[in-house]
């Protein structure tokens, strides 16, 4: 079982699953649940920039991540996601206060539970974007897609099977 700071952690710089080849030929689909105040914004802004991100991610709107609940995660991988992140405000620029702090804590425990359940916690993922940072915004989504690309499809998408 990993330790804690582990699964915290944001994606690892270098990250090491990179070091491993892509699984040929998958696509995954990767579901974004971005908050409307800043990560959202940043995606308007990376389109507006015409910045090339990936076309495997699904992006859904809340207003803030505070609002994310864990069976929101796992219901995105029942229904045939690979991948899942959560991308909120800057820590301290949560509009709500501290939405994306409780986020943080329930991303911890979604990769505790998707692990139980044999999912690789790398899966899931939370990222602070904030609204000026188009350029982030396309960075993670990239950095997203090629590390599911990595780790394969998930075994648990039923509607695959
Ligand atoms: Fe953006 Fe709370 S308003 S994370």
């Amino acid at each position: 079982m990993a330790e804690r700071a582990d699964l915290m952690s944001t994606v690892p710089d270098p990250d090491p699953l990179m070091e491993k080849e892509p699984v040929p030929g998958f696509e995954p689909l990767i579901v974004t649940i971005a908050c409307h105040y800043c990560s959202y914004a940043a995606a308007d802004l990376a389109g507006s920039m015409r910045l090339q991100y990936p076309p495997n991610i699904r992006i859904i709107r809340t207003p803030c991540t505070g609002k994310v609940d864990v069976l929101y995660i796992l219901k995105a991988f029942e229904e045939g996601a690979d991948g899942v992140y959560v991308a909120g405000c800057e820590e301290g620029g949560c509009h709500f206060d501290i939405g994306n702090l409780y986020a943080k804590q329930r991303i911890y425990y979604a990769k505790k539970l998707i692990q139980q359940v044999g999912l690789e916690p790398e899966r899931v993922e939370m990222f602070n974007i904030a609204a000026s940072a188009g350029p982030r915004f396309a960075e993670v989504a990239a950095l997203m897609t090629e590390r599911v690309k990595r780790l394969g499809p998930s075994p648990i998408n039923i509607k695959r099977i």
